[in-house]
């Protein structure tokens, strides 16, 4: 039968780790509200106890967008954190405490300098107290990829027992490779199932060695039951597994993985652009899914096979992913009829003739500066303008 893979977007939090992406608090509430027409299931909204700004954009988001969906933030394994992950997140409807704790011997002895007893004590009464204050808690074992795995799988274990509802096994400094990590989500899976099945395993991969994506689906080849991803693949360093690719490699292959998601995959490219704009982070142009030439056919043989049949080279169609095929690039040249055409094509009502003229205006401005307008870019100016007005 067809598993759900729960989908965890963390591009307001580690995806806003990036240097250079700081996100204000509207432009946060928006990508919000844009991952919930995406439909993803979990947003982590940021890092609350890192400042005053980030928790109240946790607290704003969970305010505005958490009727349906539901909203994390993350927490290190101290009560000040959890407090603050509590406080910012409470009137969602289905909150969740994240309580992050390295496993590694590196992250024991270096980074806490402690012994992994201790360490696994802090996590185990970090876990108790969160329970203390909700049902909902994920445990991230950070570096997990690089612990012994016996500890690992005592940690594990321990936050379990103390109450821990998901475990989210992070290839921190994305050092694993597909099989050994997919090896890894296998042995935890086989112990936890008969430890608690009603626990959910997670995974969390990041992009160091190009392997993101790779590692996420052997992962879920291997029973992982819910994914950490971002809008881009935004993330520390080289960024984490991303959203789209994961998801269009679950739907796409679905035959292989025999699983699904619920993301409205129509939404992608919007989100995509939007994310990418707000946080001014270019999109390369050959990114799987949503760069700009991933549909993008030039050479004549191609062209020749795509006019005989779509699929002799499309393995997905561009519609699914929200890419329109029959984009017109406008021009300061198109004139009002094609202008219309774009702005009425995106659902945006144009019965206003004043209200028509003076986005017309700003289209010419907007033309003449950057001389080819895109859907994305009707599709800001119309939405800027609605809303200053
Ligand atoms: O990369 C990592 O280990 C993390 C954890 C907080 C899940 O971002
Ligand atoms: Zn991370």
């Amino acid at each position: 039968m067809s598993r759900k893979i729960i989908v965890f977007d963390t591009t307001l939090r580690d995806g806003e780790q990036v240097p250079g992406a700081k996100l204000n608090l509207p432009q946060k509430i928006e990508i919000a509200q844009q991952l919930k027409r995406l439909n993803v299931d979990i947003i982590e909204a940021g890092f609350p106890a890192s400042s005053a700004g980030d928790f109240q954009a946790v607290q704003e988001i969970a305010r505005s967008v958490g009727d349906t969906v539901s909203i994390t933030a993350l927490a290190r394994a101290v009560k000040s954190d959890i407090d603050a992950v509590y406080e910012s997140i409470k009137l969602a409807q289905n909150p969740l405490i994240h309580i992050v704790l390295g496993t590694s011997n590196i992250h024991v002895e270096k980074k806490f300098n402690r012994t992994k007893s201790d360490v696994l004590q802090m996590g185990i009464d970090a876990v108790r107290y969160a329970k203390t204050l909700l049902p909902h808690v994920q445990y991230s074992t950070e570096d997990a990829s690089r612990s012994d795995f016996e500890y690992l799988w005592s940690t594990i274990e321990g936050v379990v027992k103390a109450g821990a509802t998901m475990i989210n096994v992070p290839d921190t400094v994305g050092y694993a490779v597909p099989e050994e990590f997919g090896y890894l989500i296998g042995r935890i899976n086989e112990r936890l199932k008969n430890l608690n099945d009603q626990v959910i395993l997670s995974v969390h991969c990041h992009n160091d060695l190009g392997m993101a994506t790779a590692n996420t689906l052997q992962a879920i080849k291997n029973g992982a039951e819910k994914v950490e991803v971002t809008i881009n693949g935004l993330g520390e360093r080289a960024g984490n597994a991303s959203l789209e690719e994961v998801v269009m490699g679950i739907k796409v292959r679905d035959n292989y993985y025999n699983c699904f998601t619920d993301i409205n995959t129509q939404e992608l490219l919007r989100t995509s652009r939007l994310v990418s704009h707000l946080t001014g982070l270019d999109v390369q142009v050959n990114k799987a899914i949503t760069g700009e030439n991933a549909f993008a056919h030039s050479s004549g043989i191609h062209q020749d096979g795509l006019l005989k049949d779509k699929q002799v080279y499309e393995i997905m169609s561009p519609e699914e992913v929200g890419v329109d095929s029959m984009e017109l690039i406008l021009t300061a040249r198109s004139g009002r009829h094609a202008f219309k055409n774009s702005v009425e094509k995106m659902g945006f009502d144009t019965s206003d003739t004043e209200d028509f003229e003076e986005l017309f205006a700003k289209f010419l401005s907007l033309a003449d500066a950057k001389k080819e307008v895109y859907d994305h870019d009707v599709f800001y100016l119309v939405s800027n303008h609605r809303k200053l007005d």
